[in-house]
């Protein structure tokens, strides 16, 4: 099967510093993946590589079977970058009809989908509104319709929920599955482990390089001899690992207590624990 992102050996430093250690990568059609690791990782720096705002020292990458700098792609690719901002003088409307304009999408099909996206998202009674006088949320959800008005057949969202409230998130999870039902791929980072475990095929764990991957089934499979032991007395909840560890503290427990099986967020935890 042909990759629609094909990150092969990548590596990128800023000076001395390296940020993406031997990366390998791929983002097939029809799947949703996730880049998932912690404040500094290197999950940006590899995603701003995938748009060609930055190019890789070392390793090879290709989108849409191209290279990412090459501009002809872009209309094939929607992409809300991590810091970027609506333009703030500009209507919400008007956002998204330049950028449809830009992005060289016919006047009919901005307003047809401009306005489905709009409504989807709850933003439609602000369309009039300049996009300076938005919430955060609401800013970031208008990133999230610019960045969707081409159709675009691949999708790279570098923390696209971030700042949303419970309710908005669940209006971009619902879109971003429904784009998966539609056959489209997306890339996306997120810190909300809950987001990636509802949404990824596959996950990526990264800290300057990848630190495990896998089908998010196949991830909590590894770890399903991880336990989590809540013990109400103390309060305190423990991650155990094997179930003679679990049979040797829970005899040792006189109060009421819970075991769950572990979450994504406790394998992120457990991969992650000696991050500083
Ligand atoms: N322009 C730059 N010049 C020098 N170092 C940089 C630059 N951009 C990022 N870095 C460094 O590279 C590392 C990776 O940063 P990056 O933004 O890719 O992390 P991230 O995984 O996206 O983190 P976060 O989850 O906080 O968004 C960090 O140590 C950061 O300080
Ligand atoms: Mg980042």
């Amino acid at each position: 099967m042909e990759a629609l992102i094909d990150v092969q050996h990548v590596w990128k430093l800023y000076g001395k510093f390296v940020a993406n250690e031997d990366i390998s990568l791929t983002l097939y059609k029809g799947e949703i993946v996730s880049l998932l690791g912690p404040n500094g990782a290197g999950k940006t720096t590899l995603v701003k590589q995938l748009y060609g705002e930055l190019l890789p020292n070392k390793g090879k990458i290709t989108v849409l079977g191209n290279n990412p700098t090459n501009r002809k792609i872009m209309k094939s690719i929607g992409i809300i970058p991590q810091e970027v901002q609506p333009y703030e003088d500009l209507t919400v409307w008007d956002n998204i009809y330049y950028l449809g304009k830009i992005k060289g999408v016919k006047t009919k099909q901005i307003y047809e989908r401009g306005e489905d996206l709009l409504r989807k998202l709850e933003l439609l009674e602000k369309r009039n509104t300049l996009a300076m006088k938005l919430s955060g949320g609401m800013k970031r959800k208008l990133l999230l319709a610019t960045s969707l008005i081409n159709d675009p057949k691949l999708v790279i969202l570098d923390e696209p929920t971030t700042g949303l409230d419970a309710r908005a998130r669940r209006e971009v999870w619902n879109i971003l599955l429904g784009l998966k039902k539609e056959g489209k791929s997306i890339l996306l980072t997120t810190h909300y482990l809950d987001e990636a475990e509802k949404l990824s095929d596959r996950i990526y764990f990264i800290n300057r390089k990848i630190v495990i991957e896998g089908l998010t089934s196949e991830i909590k499979e590894k770890f399903s001899d991880w336990y989590e032991l809540i013990d109400y007395d103390s309060g305190k909840t423990i991650r155990i690992k094997g179930e003679d560890e679990l049979k040797k503290v829970i005899s040792n427990l006189n109060g009421k207590f819970e075991v769950r099986l572990p979450s994504l967020e406790e394998i992120y935890l457990e991969v992650f624990k000696d991050v500083s």
